[in-house]
C-alpha cells in the first residue's frame, strides 16, 4: 500500500513529507490512497544497513534463526543486515549462501545479505567458493571468516586478490591468534591482572591491521576492518586512508561506549571478542567514527544460548546482543555526532562498503527502505523486551537516548510505534 510521511525531519534537517508509491518506492509527488504515518518531531533516516550481524541459522536455531534475527534488525530501524558465516555448516559454498539469502527473503522484514567464508570451514588454510559465491544469485560480496582472523599472510593476499576480480571485499577479524593466545577472554591490562583473567593485547589487533592495509596496498584491492577496538588500529586505518589504501573500517556500539572496567564482576554478559578497551582506546574511537576514519557501525549481534553464556568467565561464550539497541547506543556515545553523520555511518557507507545499491538513500526512485526516530526519547532498555531468541543484553537496565519508532522495508511499514507489525 501507497505510504505518505508526514512532518518528517528528513536527516535532522528540512521538514518535508515523504512519498511511497504502490511498488515500494520514494515517489516525488504523494500517491493516492494513502497510508498516512505522522511523523510530526520525528527525524527520517535511509534504512540502517548492518555490515556485521551473526544470525545463526544454520546450526544454532537456538540462539537465533534468520526470522528472529531480521526481526530484531528491524525492530533497531535496519533494513538490510549482513549475515556473517560462522554458523553450521559454514558459509563457504554458493548452496550455503543462496539458503540465508532465501531464508532471508521468506522472513521478509530485512534484506539478507550472506556474507561468504573466506577460507573452507574457517580453516584459515584453503580459499573457499569465493568466485562461485560472487556468481552465484546470492551476488556475494563481502567475505569475512569473523569470529577467526585470516592470520596467514599468503592466504590473505591471495583472498584480496581473488575477490578484487568481482569488486568484493575482505572484511578481517583483526587478531594475531600467536599474540593473543589461546585462552584471552579479556583486555590485557590492569583490569585483567587484577581480575587474574587471561587477556589480549590491543597489538595483536594493530599487528594485523599494520599487515593488511600493507597487503591491500600490495594487490590494489579492498579490505575492511571489522569491529576496531583500538587507538592503535585507528592510528594505523588513518595513515593507510592518507596514503589512498583502500581501507574501511566498523567500529561497534559497544565499544563506543562499555569499557574493560565492566569486567570487574565477571559478568559474561560483557565477555565479547575483540574486548571491551580501556577509555583511551574508547575516546580514540569515537573520534575516529567523527572524522570519518572510521566509516560504518556494525553490531557484530552476536546472540547466545543461555547455556553458552551463563558460565565462569573463562568459559562463557563471546559476544552480546546489539541488533535493537544500536541506534541510541550510537546517539548516547557519541552525540555530537549530526543525524546526517549518522546516516553517513550507520547506512550509506556501509550499504556503500556492502555493495548494497538499493539502500542507504532517501532518494526518489529508490525502495523506500527508511527509519523514523525519536531523537529526544529517553529509553530504559529491559531485555524482556527484546524480539531476539538471545537475552544477552549488556544494554540491560541502562538509559539510553532516542528511540526507533516505525521502520519501512520497501515501502512496508515493518515496524509501528516501535512494535513488530503483523
Ligand atoms: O564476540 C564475538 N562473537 N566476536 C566474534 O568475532 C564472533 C561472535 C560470535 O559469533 O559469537
Amino acid at each position: 500500500m501507497a505510504l505518505v510521511i508526514t512532518g518528517a525531519s528528513v536527516l535532522g534537517e528540512e521538514t518535508r513529507d515523504l512519498y511511497v508509491d504502490d511498488a515500494g518506492r520514494l515517489v516525488d509527488e504523494a500517491p493516492a490512497g494513502a497510508d498516512v504515518i505522522d511523523a510530526d518531531g520525528l527525524v527520517a533516516l535511509p534504512g540502517l544497513v548492518d555490515l556485521h550481524t551473526h544470525l545463526r541459522e544454520p546450526g544454532r536455531e537456538d540462539a537465533e534463526t534468520i526470522l528472529t534475527g531480521s526481526r530484531a534488525a528491524a525492530v533497531g530501524g535496519f533494513t538490510a543486515v549482513l549475515a556473517m558465516a560462522n554458523t553450521s555448516p559454514v558459509t563457504d559454498t554458493a548452496e550455503a549462501a543462496l539458503r540465508v539469502l532465501d531464508l532471508g527473503r521468506e522472513a521478509g522484514v530485512v534484506d539478507v545479505q550472506p556474507v561468504g567464508a573466506v577460507t573452507k570451514g574457517l580453516a584459515g588454510q584453503e580459499l573457499a567458493e569465493l568466485g562461485l559465491m560472487a556468481r552465484s544469485r546470492a551476488a556475494v560480496r563481502v567475505f569475512s571468516d569473523d569470529g577467526k582472523c585470516v592470520h596467514d599472510a599468503r592466504v590473505m593476499r591471495r583472498a584480496l586478490e581473488y575477490v578484487k576480480a568481482f569488486g568484493g571485499v575482505v572484511s578481517q577479524h583483526a587478531q594475531d591468534p600467536a599474540l593473543a593466545g589461546p585462552t584471552a577472554c579479556c583486555h590485557e591490562g590492569e583490569v585483567s591482572g587484577r581480575l587474574g583473567l587471561p587477556g589480549w593485547p590491543g597489538i595483536a589487533e594493530e599487528v594485523i591491521v599494520a599487515r593488511d592495509v600493507m597487503l591491500a596496498r600490495h594487490t590494489g584491492s579492498r579490505v575492511h576492518i571489522a569491529h576496531v577496538s583500538t587507538a592503535g588500529s585507528v592510528e594505523m586505518i588513518r595513515w593507510a586512508k592518507a596514503q589512498g589504501i583502500d581501507v574501511t573500517a566498523e567500529v561497534t556500539p559497544h565499544h563506543l561506549l562499555l569499557t574493560t572496567d565492566l569486567l570487574t564482576g565477571y559478568d559474561p554478559t560483557f565477555k565479547v571478542n575483540p574486548p571491551l578497551r580501556p577509555t583511551e582506546d574508547v575516546e580514540a574511537l569515537r573520534v575516529a567514527l567523527a572524522d570519518g576514519t572510521i566509516d560504518a557501525v556494525a553490531t557484530d549481534h552476536a546472540p547466545h544460548a543461555r547455556h553458552d553464556k551463563e558460565h565462569a568467565f573463562v568459559d562463557a561464550a563471546f559476544g552480546m546482543l546489539g541488533l535493537e539497541t544500536a541506534l541510541a547506543v550510537v546517539r548516547t556515545a557519541v552525540p555530537d555526532l549530526t543525524w546526517a553523520q549518522v546516516a553517513c555511518v550507520m547506512s550509506t557507507n556501509p550499504a556503500r562498503i556492502a555493495g548494497l545499491p538499493d539502500h542507504g538513500s532517501l532518494d526518489a526512485g529508490t525502495p523506500a527502505h527508511l527509519v523514523l526516530v525519536d531523537p529526544g526519547a529517553v529509553v530504559t532498555i529491559d531485555r524482556a523486551d527484546s524480539v531476539s531468541l538471545s537475552s544477552n543484553n549488556p544494554w540491560h537496565g541502562r538509559s539510553l537516548t532516542s528511540r526507533v519508532v516505525h521502520t519501512v522495508y520497501a515501502g512496508k511499514v515493518t515496524v509501528r510505534d516501535g512494535v513488530l507489525a503483523e
